[in-house]
């Protein structure tokens, strides 16, 4: 079991002893010895039933054997390092932006003359969208992958994407990728081997001679695109079979029951950390196991899937953290983190999906009462695991909350949810919003949300309609969304445009290969003309690219805003504010929220009600000093507005 603290303790004692010898291999040995057992353990919990298990086994010792011994000299210092650092991705000092390369700056090679970008901003991690070989017109944005380890001819080749990692790291930045493990491209060769007739690439997927045991995984498998490709089964005409394709058609899932397709994909795993990535994006983890009966989604085994796999990294390329994409209710996202024997030693990270989508819904309602109610779940995460927080990426909006919050704060979820999707497709009164709907099911009725941060907090409307105090609240809404995404706890994760506020661009409808799917409308093409306009002062790119950077600048300088666990919501004194303290080191963050349109009110009170009582606060964001009033009297937040406010006690 992975240790890092009592790794190192060990191997100090056993070079003090003069057991060990006092070389650089030393720690992979340790490493290697002390989670052993349960790499094992897990590999046999997945393919214990296996005749040939134990071939399998020692094919998978010597690939982690071969990817240490061709790990860079470089990466195993900067493994070192980390270690010895801890959890390095708690700190304060990080924070991402998450873009598509060709969308940004074109190719890998342009990539380095645009990095002063993020410097300008703050952001010192990027998470490059799938660069991987991918069919151009049947990609979903890169996440249908024909080849692995090929860099695509559109971003470049393998050397520029080691270029841009290598300059990346000597200007001090992060690189985070996709393994896009669910599944691959019906064109990677894999599937045209399976496609060819092939039996040994038919076991790599689900493949089944007629619709019986379709039929049966249907009656439990919710669909994920309804619309544009219904069902979770796809015919493949080549050899009269069904394949499951539970994202598009062209989406081969596979199979890890098969212990072939674990090594393979552990092979590109480990093909990623010795490129130097800092953090993998496991690519909709709540997916991989697939299991009869069930909805398929955040089964037990995929769990299994899962630690097998963080043991492996940690054990030969333990610089590289794990982070879940599992876009699930709080209550499931939190098993992410592990379980039991396996608490906090599971993913590293995980999307905060559950807080994403909260924020969305108070910024409609106006109100913060389902956000606090949802927290109990939230609020489990184990101590040396962080969120990734955000306000948009490049998917939709989920509106991943359990309806019992929503229940408890007083709404009827389905009446709830469907004032949400209203709201952000303008068709509320008062609602100054411009999304979309995505991937509507006429059966249930579901449906999800697209659209930029800038048009869902209402700035395309405001700018068409050149009305001033529209853009500002717009302005003050976006600011707000990633004030409160940014002082939670987690990596920020911004999603590249919103920083300058990109508006819905609906381009994409001209182009076949994308028009079946708007959430294209909110991956931008960047203008760098438009871009220049962050050094205009006064101009809506300034306004909100210098406000993202002052949030960023102000972040990295307090500790407190760390993820180390030190978050405690205040109690609901006011409805329409969402408000926690951070807590670290003597030092006492309060971060206030206001969701409504309105100035919000708060009683001095809630300075007096943690601990010692406080005297004095001082406002970080805008700069003001308050002495703390008598209980019958107000602190006044602004309308879309938030504080971050330190406090003395005397
Ligand atoms: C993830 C990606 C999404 C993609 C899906 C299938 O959810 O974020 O963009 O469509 O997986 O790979
Ligand atoms: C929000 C709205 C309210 C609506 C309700 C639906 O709270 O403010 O008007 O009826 O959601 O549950």
């Amino acid at each position: 079991m992975y240790q890092a603290y009592l790794h190192q303790e060990l191997e100090h004692y056993l070079i003090k002893r003069g057991i060990l010898p006092n070389d650089s291999d030393r720690r992979f040995w340790v490493r290697f010895m002390a989670n052993l057992e349960n790499i094992h353990s897990l590999f046999l919990e997945l393919y214990g039933f296996r005749h040939d298990k134990n071939e399998f086994f020692q094919e998978l010792l010597e690939l982690i054997t071969q990817t240490y011994l061709n790990r860079a000299a470089e990466l195993k210092n900067q493994d070192r390092e980390k270690e010895e650092k801890g959890h390095w991705f708690l700190s304060s000092e990080l924070a991402g932006m998450s873009l598509y390369v060709d969308r940004f700056a074109g190719n890998l090679k342009e990539m380095p003359h645009r990095l002063s970008h993020f410097q300008e901003l703050g952001v010192n991690l990027l998470h490059l969208m799938p660069l991987f070989q991918s069919p151009a017109t049947e990609s979903d944005g890169g996440y249908a992958v024909s080849d692995f380890q090929k860099v695509d001819s559109r971003f470049g080749n393998l050397d520029d994407l080691k270029n841009l990692g290598k300059i990346m790291r000597e200007e001090g930045m992060y690189l985070m990728l996709d393994i896009v493990l669910n599944h691959t491209s019906r064109l990677h060769p894999w599937a045209i081997k399976a496609k060819s007739g092939d039996p040994h690439y038919q076991e790599y997927y689900h493949m089944y001679s007629d619709r019986y045991i379709p039929d049966q995984f249907e009656q439990y498998m919710p669909e994920i695109f309804p619309d544009t490709s219904p069902g979770n089964f796809t015919y493949v005409e080549e050899v009269h079979k069904w394949v499951m394709t539970v994202f598009h058609s062209y989406q081969w899932d596979l199979n890890f029951a098969n212990p072939r397709v674990f090594l393979e994909m552990m092979g590109n795993i480990y093909f990623y950390a010795n490129l130097g990535v800092d953090i993998l994006r496991v690519d909709a983890p709540a997916f991989i196991w697939k299991e009869l009966g069930t909805s398929c989604q955040n089964q037990p085994k995929a769990h299994t899937l899962l630690r097998l796999i963080k043991l492996c990294i940690q054990t030969a390329s333990p610089g590289m953290a794990l982070l879940g994409e599992a876009i699930v209710a709080p209550s499931a996202i939190i098993k992410y983190f592990g379980t039991d024997y396996f608490h906090g030693k599971e993913c590293d990270l995980a999307y905060n999906a559950s807080q994403m989508a909260l924020q969305w819904e108070a910024l409609a309602t106006g109100k913060t009462r389902v956000m606090l109610e949802a927290q109990s779940d939230v609020l489990q995460k184990p101590y040396g695991c962080t969120w990734l927080t955000y306000t948009r990426c490049h998917d939709d909006i989920g509106l991943v909350f359990e309806d019992d919050s929503v229940r408890a704060s007083g709404f009827n979820p389905w009446d709830h949810k469907n004032f949400i999707k209203d709201y952000y497709t303008g068709k509320i009164p008062g609602s100054e919003s411009r999304g979309e709907l995505f991937s509507y099911n006429p059966k249930n009725h579901d449906a999800r949300l697209s659209g930029t941060l800038a048009s869902l907090c209402g700035l395309e409307k405001a700018l068409e309609a050149n009305d001033p105090q529209k853009i500002e609240i717009a302005i003050q809404k976006i600011l707000l969304m990633q004030a409160q995404s940014m002082f939670i706890g987690g990596i920020p994760m911004l999603f590249y445009g919103d920083e300058l506020g990109y508006t819905n661009d609906y381009s994409y409808l001209n182009d076949s290969s994308k028009s079946y799917d708007n959430r294209w409308m909110h991956r931008p093409s960047i203008n760098w003309e438009k871009n220049a306009r962050i050094h205009e002062p006064g101009s809506v790119e300034e306004r909100i690219f210098s406000g993202t950077r002052q949030l960023l600048s102000l972040r990295k300088s307090l500790e407190p805003i760390g993820d180390y666990k030190n978050i405690q919501w205040l109690s609901s004194h006011n409805d329409h504010i969402a408000g926690f303290i951070r807590a670290y080191d003597h030092r006492k963050i309060y971060c206030l929220f206001n969701y409504q349109g309105a100035d919000s009110y708060l009683t001095w009170f809630i300075f007096k009600e943690h601990g010692h009582p406080i005297y004095k606060i001082h406002d970080l964001w805008e700069n003001k000093e308050y002495t703390v009033g008598l209980d019958h009297e107000y602190l006044v937040i602004k309308p879309y507005s938030f504080m971050i406010l330190e406090t003395y006690s005397q």
